[in-house]
């Protein structure tokens, strides 16, 4: 980075409100000042799944508070901010509306700059604000809105080498929960179930595995786990623990074998694309958070010679902070948006791929 910067990040293309100040400056390198993250998941938790109005009403209702609250925190003022930065797509269009139109306020009355970010990039950038490394390296999205492998060259490049066609991995675990009668959010419980169970007594299938390319599909396997249930269901009437245990084991396995096999085809593509021969790998996204998937991922890494990072969990889901850090090396490459600055709702990082089909819990994919 050419100079010292601070800037206050926004974020509300889902669920969750967030607020946070990241600040990088050569003798100390990045620091997070302040990361302030309101969630929505009892808001939503009766209807199944993110009602897109209701997150929207919530995020107005929050985007204030998250700011004052940040800026508490980091004990600065306005004064000592370069830039304001806010999620400006994709997402729920509501939400990145309410996020766009505070951060346009803020920046109307403060005089700072204003740059909207592809929270895409945000998750890529993430292991650059933690742990410093150096571009290009392999970025594996995982979320319950994202699912993608790319190539992050700098802050504004991005070949993406493949993504699901239709549901994200973390809306696969929670639409599982649901169908077994677990809690929400899907991925823990599933995963904690999973522990008790065998993987080897329900044979899930591997889709796309035949498939020479980086792409992913986790509709079907959600399918055949309904089918599963339901002939246990009329066979015996119902599910024992032990079924709904290794229902779920079996699931899980089948995500960590699709992953790991698409990580690996993805890290052959990134090492002829940009003759590495001992890439980074890293991940973000709250399904990163299952030990399964971490291992498998990791082994993949450590037989290709790959180094393997997963930020902290806190950063690898959504956040402010990697808003505000996306801002902090945008700013610095001379972007600055304005009052034309729009929301939105799709935004893909490569121009240059096709957009992928489909559309989840979280709004149309990328
Ligand atoms: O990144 P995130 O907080 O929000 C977005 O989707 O953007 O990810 C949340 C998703 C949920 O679908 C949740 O079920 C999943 O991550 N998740 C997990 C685990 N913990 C959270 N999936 C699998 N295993 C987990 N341990
Ligand atoms: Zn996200």
């Amino acid at each position: 980075m050419s100079q010292d910067l601070t800037v206050l990040g926004l974020e509300s293309s889902c669920d969750d409100t967030a607020a946070a100040i990241v600040r990088h400056s050569a003798d100390k390198g990045t620091e997070i000042l302040a990361s302030v993250v309101y969630g929505q998941t009892d808001l939503h938790s009766a209807f199944g799944g993110v009602v897109p109005e209701i997150a929207a009403r919530a995020h107005t209702e929050k985007l204030d508070i998250s700011v004052s609250e940040a800026m508490r925190q980091a004990g600065l003022g306005f004064d000592d901010l370069d830039a304001i930065a806010v999620t400006a797509g994709p997402g729920l269009i509501g939400g990145v509306l309410s996020g766009v139109m505070c951060a346009k306020g803020l920046s109307a009355s403060t005089g700072l700059p204003l740059i909207g970010v592809n929270h895409l990039v945000g998750h890529a950038l993430t292991p650059r604000m933690t742990d410093g490394i150096a571009y290009p390296y392999l970025m594996l999205l995982v979320s319950g809105g994202h699912c993608q492998f790319l190539i992050a060259h700098s802050a504004t490049e991005f070949s993406r080498l493949g993504g699901t066609i239709d549901d994200a991995p973390g809306e696969a675990f929670d639409k599982v929960a649901r169908l077994l009668g677990l809690p929400q959010p899907g991925g823990p419980s599933v995963e904690a179930e999973a522990a008790k169970g065998d993987p080897k007594r329900f044979r899930m299938p591997r889709p796309l595995l035949d498939r020479d390319d980086c792409n992913l599909s986790f509709s079907g396997l959600k399918t055949a786990l309904l089918r599963a249930r339901d002939q246990i269901v009329a066979e015996k009437g119902g599910l024992t623990r032990q079924d709904r245990a290794d229902l779920c084991a079996g699931f899980q396995q089948a995500v960590v074998d699709v992953l790991s096999a698409k990580l690996e085809r993805a890290l052959g593509e990134y090492m002829s694309r940009t003759r590495t021969k001992s890439p980074t790998v890293a991940v973000a996204g709250g399904v990163a958070a299952n030990k399964q998937i971490r291992e498998g991922l990791e082994t993949v890494c450590a037989r290709l010679g790959s180094v393997f990072l997963a930020p902290p969990l806190r950063y690898c889901t959504d956040n402010a902070a990697m808003i505000a850090y996306a801002g902090i090396e945008l700013f610095d490459s001379g972007h600055r948006d304005d009052m034309t600055l729009a929301a939105r709702p799709r935004w893909p990082l490569d121009k240059s791929s096709p957009a992928l089909l489909g559309s989840g819990r979280k709004g149309a994919k990328a």
